[in-house]
């Protein structure tokens, strides 16, 4: 392929979005025994649909979710639910029915089933036939990240300057970095890193820097060539860290410093403080919410 050809495939717009779903969810359980950490709520939405708004508000226009064994709620809050709208209606409760209906309204959802959790690199390659030819988002339903330009729009923006693979890093206590990816990379500009090298869950020790990879990604389509030839690693699965790593040996690769509050929601404390700071934050709940908290003998 010449180079021409190269940039127009790459510079495409990014209209499909990747979010993996299929995890066991073992940091939250019991919760997840019988039913999807994705589904936990937040106030008043489920995770995932967080992190789908998110992504319809980048432009994304088909959403491919990765599920598995169990995760059938999933595919149930994104469609049509008939009877729940017409009792709505008949009730009166008109706006209500307008919310669920904006729900399965939101975009294209399409469902691949991973068989077995191998991996969050295995999760992405099914998506492989969906995908096709053409740049694409990964979103992890664990990271709520709350700015006003959502973490996929600055990203998104990002990428049709560089037209390169752009991962979303945040800076993380040394004493923390044994629960990331964390990359080995010189700063270019404005919070873009030039990635040589990525590190799965180092030690404070052998960590190349405090910049850890967070659930937000936007990848080209030869991560599937890579995918494919990515051995089980850590945990017998197939690691998307090993495949970037491959990836940024064969072309610029980029990290970007995402502008906001990220929790980790699928880590037990981690979903607390999401649920505090975004019941703080609810037009109708905050008030008495604070309140409810100020009150409390701490
Ligand atoms: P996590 O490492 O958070 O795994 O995966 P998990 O199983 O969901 O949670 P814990 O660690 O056991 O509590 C990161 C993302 O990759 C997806 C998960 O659903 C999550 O969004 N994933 C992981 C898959 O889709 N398939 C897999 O085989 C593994």
């Amino acid at each position: 392929m010449s180079a021409v050809q190269e940039g127009k495939r790459l510079g495409r717009q990014i209209t499909k979005a990747v979010i993996p779903a299929a995890g066991l969810g073992t940091r939250f359980l019991p919760a997840t025994k019988a039913s999807p950490k994705e589904m936990l709520p937040l106030v008043d939405k489920p995770l995932i649909q967080y992190v789908v708004e998110e992504a319809v508000g980048a432009g994304i226009r088909e959403i491919i979710i990765i599920t598995g064994r169990g995760k059938r709620a999933i595919e149930d809050h994104f469609d049509i639910s008939f009877e729940l709208e017409e009792t709505l209606r008949q009730n009166g409760k008109l706006e209500l029915m307008e919310s669920l209906r904006k729900i399965s309204d939101m975009a294209d959802f399409c469902y691949i089933r991973q068989r077995q959790a191998l991996g969050l690199g295995h999760a992405i390659l099914s998506a492989k036939n969906l995908i096709g030819d053409e740049p694409f988002a990964v979103l992890l339903g664990d990271d709520i990240i709350d700015h006003p330009t959502s973490a996929l729009q600055q990203m998104i923006d990002l990428y049709q300057k560089n037209q390169a693979p752009l991962i979303g890093i945040q800076k993380v206590p040394k004493s923390e970095v044994r629960q990331y990816g964390v990359i080995d990379a010189e700063a270019a500009v404005d919070g873009l890193y030039k990635i040589n090298d990525l590190v799965e869950k180092p030690s404070p020790k052998e960590a190349p820097s405090n910049l850890a990879v967070i659930g937000r990604y936007i990848l080209t389509p030869e991560i599937f060539e890579l995918l494919e030839k990515t051995k089980p690693g850590k945990n017998n699965e197939i690691q998307l860290t090993d495949a970037l790593k491959e990836l940024a040996r064969l072309r610029n690769m980029y990290g970007y410093v995402i502008q906001g509050k990220r929790f980790d929601a699928g880590d037990k404390l981690g979903f607390l403080k999401a649920t505090v700071e975004m019941g703080l934050k609810n037009p109708e709940l905050g008030k008495e919410f604070r309140k409810f908290l100020k009150d409390l003998p701490l």
